[in-house]
């Protein structure tokens, strides 16, 4: 906690509100994406369920993928703990959505599946749109491929495979926004990262989730920020977005807002 408040306290040095930067990009973020809290019907049907799965006290045993939750150390949980501990929260969910809805993003490639209330939220931002997302657990896997029959979700496809494995073939696919939200270390994060960057068009959206989860993934976030191919990157600390390209010189944004804490 005490290491979260001293990253917080640096990135506000560096930071900048909307109302102190003068830029397109950013006015359009907050106006489209950051700001709006309209409620969509499919967010009161994805929380809806999320309640539901809170207070399943059903036993799961998790299997080891590497780095894992700081919250749960034993192998043994519940459902409903894993949905506490482990799924982004509402407002994180949602603003992805209104990301994919804005930048009509329309295939869409989440690393790290978990329970997929989150997978919810990306296939509800574009219906028209194709999710394929991964998850390397199989206990996990079979448990989210329930939840999405009973979110009744069209457009996802999952498969229960490891990333260091299956990353490079499912990255021959040309995905227009990809969130990165598992394996939270820095060499697997860096790796991911280079591996989605050789093949993707230069439009792509790339999320990365729990860029202050460690000093690790702090440092992979700023390695990345640093990449050429990073045209604009913008760090709004509970997120880093990172857009190839956006007809802009390259630039890093640390965005004060209430997101940060989402
Ligand atoms: C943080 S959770 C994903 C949370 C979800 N995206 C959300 O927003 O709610 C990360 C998931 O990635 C899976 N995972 C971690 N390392 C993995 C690996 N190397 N291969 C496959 N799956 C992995 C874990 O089992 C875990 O369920």
């Amino acid at each position: 906690m005490l290491q979260k408040i001293g990253f917080y306290l640096s990135f506000l040095i560096n930071g900048v509100t909307k109302n102190n930067i003068n830029s397109p990009i950013i006015d359009e973020l907050t106006e489209y994406v950051l700001d709006p809290k309209i409620n969509y019907y499919a967010f009161i049907g994805i929380e809806h369920y999320r309640k539901i799965l809170l207070k399943n006290q059903s036993e799961i045993i998790l299997y080891d993928l590497g780095e894992g939750s700081k919250t749960i150390k034993n192998k043994k949980t519940n459902i409903g703990a894993l949905t506490k501990n482990v799924q982004s929260s509402a407002l994180k969910g949602q603003l992805i959505f209104r990301l994919i809805n804005f930048y009509k993003r329309k295939n869409i490639l989440e690393i790290g599946t978990s329970l997929g209330i989150t997978t919810a939220y990306l296939s509800n931002g574009n219906k028209n749109g194709k999710v394929t997302t991964i998850e390397g657990d199989p206990t996990i896997y079979e448990l989210a491929k329930q939840n999405f029959q009973k979110l009744g979700l069209q457009n996802v496809a999952i498969y229960n495979k490891s990333f260091d494995n299956s990353l490079p073939e499912f990255l021959k696919n040309k995905y227009d926004l990809i969130f990165f939200d598992g394996n939270h270390s820095k060499d697997a994060t860096l790796k991911y990262f280079n591996w989605a960057l050789e093949s993707h068009h230069s439009d792509a959206i790339f999320i990365f989730d729990d860029i202050y989860w460690s000093l690790e993934m702090k440092q992979a976030w700023l390695e990345i920020c640093s990449n050429p191919k990073t045209i604009l990157s913008i760090n709004i600390f509970s997120l880093g977005i990172v857009f190839l390209s956006k007809n802009t010189e390259k630039k890093h944004i640390n965005l004060i807002h209430n997101c940060n804490f989402y």
